[in-house]
């Protein structure tokens, strides 16, 4: 298996941690998203690659029928622990397990540089109705706060953080144009150790052997231990939902 693919089905492992220590979204990303729609009552939404249903879990708190389809046994089981009222499927984005025209929105958290978009694209055009939303969202470190990019620079090992740049991948001729938005978010956490457990649940920190990891970890506990913004007690992270959203043209 290729870094990539070991990656991209590294969570598993760890997703009882994942659960425990990732942040959830902002609703207003949620709301944002769904705005080409119109007002949105109850609407049919499908949350691929799921997870252990940190965006599933606030796309069901704003009223909607969620389909979450995740491939990793693992995750789908921790999201069916956590996450009621909500229809739980394995499968795929090149191979989504829902019927053509049957959803109003696709969400995607986190997760869309993980597909293969030559495959996924044509398969999520397939399960949207024309007029519904294709949105795909990252939460990611607030670029403008000096000790994140410190803490990025110290936890940076032998493989690097991915993503693509999804207003290019995003372009497909069933979509209109792609749009996008930014959302201020934070999330708490109590101590230093629990924002390196948050690290600790990126791939990039999952593919890596134990030795690497904790010479990792320990430079990071060393670099928070030092800093004033988390030394003292628990605080808030910064971070930003990055937003895009394209809606599904007729045939
Ligand atoms: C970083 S996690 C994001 C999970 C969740 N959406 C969230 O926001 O917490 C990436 C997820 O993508 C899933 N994944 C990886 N490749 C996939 C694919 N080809 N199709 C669907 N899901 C995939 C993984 O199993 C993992 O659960």
């Amino acid at each position: 298996m290729d870094l990539h693919a070991r990656r991209a089905d590294s969570f598993g492992a760890q997703a009882h941690a994942y659960a425990e220590h990732r942040p959830d979204y902002p609703v207003a990303a949620i709301r944002w998203a769904l705005e080409p729609l119109g007002k949105p009552e109850r609407l049919e939404v499908l949350d691929l690659a799921a997870g252990t249903g940190k965006l599933t879990a606030g796309l069901v708190a704003e009223g909607h029928h969620v389909t979450a389809v995740e491939p990793n046994e693992q995750m789908l089981t921790e999201l069916v622990r956590r996450v009621h009222d909500v229809r739980a499927l394995p499968g795929h984005a090149e191979h989504i397990p829902v019927r053509d025209q049957s959803v109003d929105a696709v969400f995607v958290g986190t997760a869309f540089h993980w597909f293969d978009q030559e495959k996924a694209m044509p398969e999520i055009a397939r399960v949207l109705r024309p007029g519904g939303v294709l949105t795909a969202m990252w939460i990611l470190p607030d670029p403008d706060v000096e000790w994140l990019g410190e803490l990025e620079r110290v936890s940076t090992g032998s493989v690097e953080s991915q993503k693509q740049d999804p207003t290019g991948v995003m372009t497909h001729p069933a979509f209109g144009a792609v749009e996008w938005k930014t959302f201020p978010h934070v999330q708490r956490r109590e101590s230093p150790e629990e924002l390196v457990a948050t690290v600790n649940t990126h791939s990039r920190m999952l593919v890596v052997d134990d030795e690497e990891r904790s010479a990792i970890n320990e430079k990071m506990l060393a670099f928070l231990r030092s800093r004033p913004e988390t030394s003292n007690g628990p605080f808030d992270v910064p971070l930003r939902a990055e937003v895009f959203r394209v809606v599904r043209l007729s045939d």
